[in-house]
Parts: structure tokens; C-alpha cells; sequence
């Protein structure tokens, strides 16, 4: 699927001349990006150029030193901390190169529990939780416990949980960072299905396999700057 840079689809993320620094070092250095609804966008660099700042930016889980990260039109400054958290559980969904998954919890809890932190009742974020790792091709392991599951199946339960609460958009920092090419695959296909189907993707990675296949826009970071952005042709 290629996203048409000209079509008028809904800003869903817009970040204005954003700046962070932490003490004496920059992490962010005047980041602007826009990204539509339905598109799938990666972001590469090198280690250290603020990557996973901006990912942070976008959801919320830190603050610009100056500039506005508007979310799903939401200007995230004008949020306070819970208003932030909320606004998170709602809107965003997050996965990580190491899973983030609760250890005393089975994939099924995991992935349920997103949703009664919305206040979902138990019962019906256990019925989405079930379908969605059914979905996922993974409900025979949702009795397990993290510790019990490979990476790959990890990964699934951690894109489970991160699409409970149908969130705008997507956040993925380094999906595959962890994985073994063929697991890696197995979540890159689900990102380029996800996508398929609409979903707004943001990911973060040092892998251009992942970039190439999953995105239609490359945004290449350096010094905490966007300094190129590309368009790229599927080649799925
Ligand atoms: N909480 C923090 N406190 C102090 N400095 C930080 C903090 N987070 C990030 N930095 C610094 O900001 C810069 C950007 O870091 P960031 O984690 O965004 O890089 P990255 O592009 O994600 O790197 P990598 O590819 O290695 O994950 C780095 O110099 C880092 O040391
Ligand atoms: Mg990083």
C-alpha cells in the first residue's frame, strides 16, 4: 500500500519545532513532522540522534523542552499528567523492542488489562483480549506466562495489548530489535496487515528490512533533526 502525500487524510500527528534537552545535551533540536492518518512512517538514525525521544514525545510520556506535539488533535501540552495518562491509554498504542509485558501476568491478563484501565469491565476486555490474540494467531498461549513465551509470540501479545483500546495511532520502538529473523518477519507482517486494515504506524528502527517493507515514508533523524525525508515504494 502506498499513502498518496498529497491526499488530504487527517493530521494525526503534527510536531512543531520541537526541542528537548536534557541538562547540557540536546536530544531534539527543532523536530517538525506531520503524519497522516493511514500512513505507516519509520524512523532511522543513527544510536543516539533522538529516536526514541521522539517516539516519547509523540506519546506522551515525556515533555518537549519547547515546541507542541499535537496528537489526534489533541495538543498534548495542555495536558497534565493524568490528563496525559489517559489520553495515552486511549489514543496510543506502544510496543518495544523488549516487549514491556507485566511478568506476573498471562497473555491473556496482559492484553485484557489495557482495556480495563479505560474502564472497560473485565469480562468484555477479556472477550476483545481473546479475539485479538486469536487474531494474532496466538489464543492457544494465552494461558502462558511471559517467562513461558518465545520472543516472537512475546511480541504478538505485546501488539495485542497495544491495539485493545483501538488506538489512532501506533508507536513502535525497535519491534524486531530482539527478535530472530524469522519472528522479526512474523511482526513485520503483522505491522504491514495492520496497516493494510488502516492503522496509523510510527516505528522506530535500526533495521532497513523493516523501514522498506512496512513503511511509505522514511524520515531519517541525525543530531536530533529530521534531515531527510523519503518516500518509499512497497516491497512487500
Ligand atoms: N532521560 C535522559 N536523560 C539524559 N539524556 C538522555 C535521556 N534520554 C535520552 N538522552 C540523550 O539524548 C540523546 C538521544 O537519545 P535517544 O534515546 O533518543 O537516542 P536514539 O536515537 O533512540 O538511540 P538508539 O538508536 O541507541 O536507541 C542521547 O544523547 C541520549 O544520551
Ligand atoms: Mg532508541
Amino acid at each position: 500500500m502506498t499513502t498518496d502525500p498529497d491526499s488530504s487524510g487527517q493530521t494525526v500527528v503534527r510536531l512543531d519545532d520541537v526541542h528537548k534537552e536534557y541538562g547540557d545535551a540536546k536530544a531534539l533540536n527543532g523536530v517538525c513532522l506531520d503524519i497522516r492518518a493511514g500512513e505507516a512512517v519509520a524512523v532511522m538514525g543513527p544510536s543516539g540522534c533522538g529516536k526514541s525521544t521522539l517516539l516519547n514525545m509523540v506519546a506522551g510520556l515525556d515533555r518537549p523542552t519547547s515546541g507542541t506535539v499535537q496528537v489526534h488533535g489533541q495538543d498534548l501540552g495542555t495536558l497534565n499528567e493524568t490528563g496525559l495518562a489517559l489520553f495515552r491509554r486511549r489514543h496510543i498504542g506502544m510496543i518495544f523492542q523488549f516487549f514491556n509485558l507485566i511478568d506476573d501476568l498471562p497473555a491473556l491478563d496482559n492484553v485484557a488489562l489495557a482495556a480495563q484501565l479505560t474502564g472497560t469491565s473485565a469480562r468484555q476486555a477479556r472477550r476483545r483480549a481473546l479475539e485479538l490474540l486469536d487474531e494474532l494467531d496466538i489464543a492457544d498461549r494465552k494461558d502462558a506466562y511471559p517467562a513461558a513465551l518465545s520472543g516472537g509470540e512475546r511480541q504478538r501479545v505485546a501488539v495485542a495489548r497495544a491495539l485493545m483500546n483501538r488506538p489512532a495511532l501506533l508507536l513502535a520502538d525497535e519491534p524486531t530489535g530482539a527478535l530472530d529473523s524469522r519472528s522479526g518477519e512474523q511482526v513485520m507482517d503483522l505491522l504491514i496487515d495492520l496497516n493494510q486494515i488502516g492503522q496509523t504506524l510510527l516505528i522506530v528502527t535500526h533495521d532497513p528490512r523493516l523501514a522498506d517493507r512496512c513503511a511509505s515514508r522514511l524520515v531519517e533523524v541525525a543530531d536530533g533533526r529530521v534531515a531527510r525525508e523519503s518516500t518509499l515504494e512497497p516491497t512487500r
